[in-house]
């Protein structure tokens, strides 16, 4: 039985002060795109932990807790041996974190592929255990059958077309799509029948800029972009690859901060007081009365 509407963080470092404010809906992030136009692009980055989305919730339109949290938060090769039960797990403490954003969980690898039926188990699942309003899966029109299915039963669903990391094996590797032209079709043909079948919105992930403008011309709901166009209609990073928690991203991130380089200094300090003994210093320390 998940926790994640009757925690009491009264008393922990938990408990955050939240903003009056009302979270954003699905019909509301897709009524954003009128007439093929988004005015202000929507704004979605990744969430894994409970404080993290705390910050990032005020400034965000979407927080996605993607399967990237596989290779960011477990050290894993890639999303393919991420589980269902660290999806649910982290979407919880990300729905507990949040109070504005709407929150998208990713279907793990494996979990929603076979047929329709495994898809709504999956993501009823994720959405009872974690409290999250949408789920995002990867792979294109032979999807769409899926999203149809879960769509009509009240499960709303993001695409996920281009670079889908989770046919790497098939893809062999992490590199841009849409270069060719059987390539390019095959994007905007995915991209259009998910949007056909009632996807909500679709992250294009790592295709050339053109392509990514055409999807975003072709289809009615909302395209996020990562690796894609500013063109599109909302855009999405890995927040730790955006505040620069890894020297080494693809091209496509532009680091905002230097986060890692903070943390290592901020613990070479802290070891060289350890070991000096100025740390705990009075203020850090209790004294008899
Ligand atoms: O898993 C993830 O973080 C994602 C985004 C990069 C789109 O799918």
């Amino acid at each position: 039985m998940s926790t994640t509407f009757n925690l009491d963080t009264s008393t922990s470092r938990a408990n955050p002060t939240p903003a009056p404010m009302r979270r954003l809906t699905v019909p509301k992030i897709r009524q954003r795109k009128v007439d093929g136009v988004t005015e202000e692009p929507l704004v979605m980055l990744t969430a894994y932990t409970a404080r993290q989305a705390q910050l990032l919730d005020p400034h965000c339109d979407m927080l996605l807790v993607g399967d990237s949290l596989g290779q960011v938060i477990y050290g894993l090769p890639s999303t393919i041996p991420v589980t269902l039960e660290m999806m649910a797990n982290h979407a919880a403490a990300v729905v507990r974190g949040s109070y504005h954003s709407l929150v998208v969980v990713d279907l793990p690898f494996g979990s929603y592929e076979s047929s329709p039926e495994d898809a709504f188990d999956t993501a009823a699942h994720l959405m009872k255990e974690s409290g999250a309003a949408a789920v995002k899966l990867e792979g294109g029109e032979a999807m769409a059958e899926t999203v149809a299915f879960l769509t009509r039963r009240g499960i709303p669903v993001m695409g996920h077309v281009g670079l889908t990391p989770q046919a790497v094996n098939v893809l062999g590797g992490y590199a841009a799509r849409g270069r060719s032209d059987v390539e390019a079709d095959k994007i905007v043909g995915d991209a259009v029948a998910l949007c056909e079948a009632g996807a909500f919105a679709i992250v294009v992930e790592g295709v050339v800029e053109p392509i990514a403008i055409e999807v975003t011309k072709k289809v009615s709901c909302p395209t996020i972009g990562i690796g894609a166009s500013a063109q599109c209609d909302g855009q999405v990073l890995v927040s730790e690859d955006m505040l620069g928690m890894f020297e080494r991203v693809p091209r496509f991130v532009k680091r905002y901060d230097d986060i890692a380089g903070l943390i290592s200094r901020t613990a070479e300090t802290y070891a060289k007081e350890v070991r000096e003994r100025t740390f705990p210093g009075p203020d850090q320390t209790y004294q008899p009365r």
